[in-house]
């Protein structure tokens, strides 16, 4: 018995062969009931066999129980000498960088940097920038207008009038933020971004413009040298107007932004005379921007929040 009891390899087995022996019907009970037709050694025999017989039960039973656990443990062993995932740390967006690099490059040229609001009213969107309600321009510019007659502001040249509101003249600054349009396409997307240059002072020309907007391409792309082209154009808060062109790949012309003198009315909306001060004002996309110096061609891209797509982009 005590031989069959240490070989026995099952939980199951023990408990049956512990019912056979210590049940209502086992052979210990049995023999145990009997122990009153005994004599005194025979009894302490079988009360030593009985003890004896117990303990060897529990012994195994915590024996099996133990195997069973240690297996348990094995089967969901932990590996600590894998090597870790690798953390997922995050990467700046490209155009964090690139708001970086183009903040960079004009601050160092001594313009400062401006932001202002997203919702717009009327007076700085539009109105102040020499664009009254009747004028064509403001179709130029699928407006999203809130119901209170404010917009989603169109273009950073808003920030241009808030500065110099503001500050008043001589003044240089960029402002920089995210601009609304209700349009959507691959080069497209309802919230971009623009930046926006000014330079008001009182002997300020266009060659200022063309010299700080070529060296500023020159920085940004990491060119030796930027081929402009000038183009004669149209905004109502540029008088001239212009739009610059630039050399891309040798052989294409690229549209890079809008640009001019700017308009006497806009300087005198924003109590800066006219007759004292002028300057240059210029305003461009910088997602574009930074798609074409990351070699990007879809802006929808920007605004997914898709890491893999940064991965994949090098980011
Ligand atoms: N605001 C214009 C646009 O969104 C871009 C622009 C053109 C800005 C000429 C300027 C400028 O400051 O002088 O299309």
């Amino acid at each position: 018995m005590q031989e069959q009891i240490k070989n026995i390899q099952t939980l199951e087995e023990l408990q049956a062969l512990y019912t056979e022996t210590f049940g209502k019907n086992g052979t210990m009970t049995a023999r145990l009931k009997e122990m009153k037709n005994l004599d005194n050694d025979a009894r302490a025999e079988l009360n030593k066999e009985n003890t004896t017989l117990r303990e060897l039960f529990k012994m195994r039973q915590s024996e099996l129980e133990n195997a069973a656990m240690m297996a348990g443990l094995k089967k969901q062993k932990l590996d600590v000498s894998l090597n870790p995932e690798p953390e997922n740390a995050g990467t700046l967006h490209p155009l964090t960088h690139s708001l970086a690099d183009i903040s960079g490059i004009l601050e160092s040229f001594g313009y400062e940097m401006w932001t202002g609001p997203e919702i717009e009213d009327d007076w700085h969107n539009f109105t102040a920038l020499n664009t009254p309600v009747y004028h064509p321009a403001r179709d130029m510019q699928d407006t999203f207008f809130l119901p209170n007659g404010n917009v989603m502001r169109t273009q950073t040249s808003a920030i241009q009038i808030r500065s110099m509101e503001k500050k008043g003249a001589p003044i240089k600054m960029f402002g920089i933020g995210a601009t609304y349009r209700k349009e959507i396409d691959a080069t497209h997307s309802p919230m971009f971004h623009q930046i926006e240059g000014l330079y008001i002072d009182k002997d300020i020309t266009m060659s200022n413009l063309i010299g700080d907007v070529q060296e500023f391409l020159k920085r940004f792309f990491e060119m030796d040298n930027v081929e402009l082209r000038i183009r004669p154009s149209y905004f109502p808060f540029t008088e001239p107007s212009i739009e610059i062109d630039m050399k891309w790949n040798g052989n294409k012309w690229l549209e890079l932004m809008g640009s001019g003198m700017v308009h006497p009315n806009v300087l005198s909306n924003c109590g800066i005379n006219p007759d004292e001060y002028q300057g240059f004002a210029f305003g461009f996309g910088w997602d574009r921007l930074a798609m074409l110096k990351y070699g990007l061609n879809d802006i929808r891209k920007f605004y997914d929040g898709d890491v893999r797509w940064l991965e994949s982009a090098g980011f």
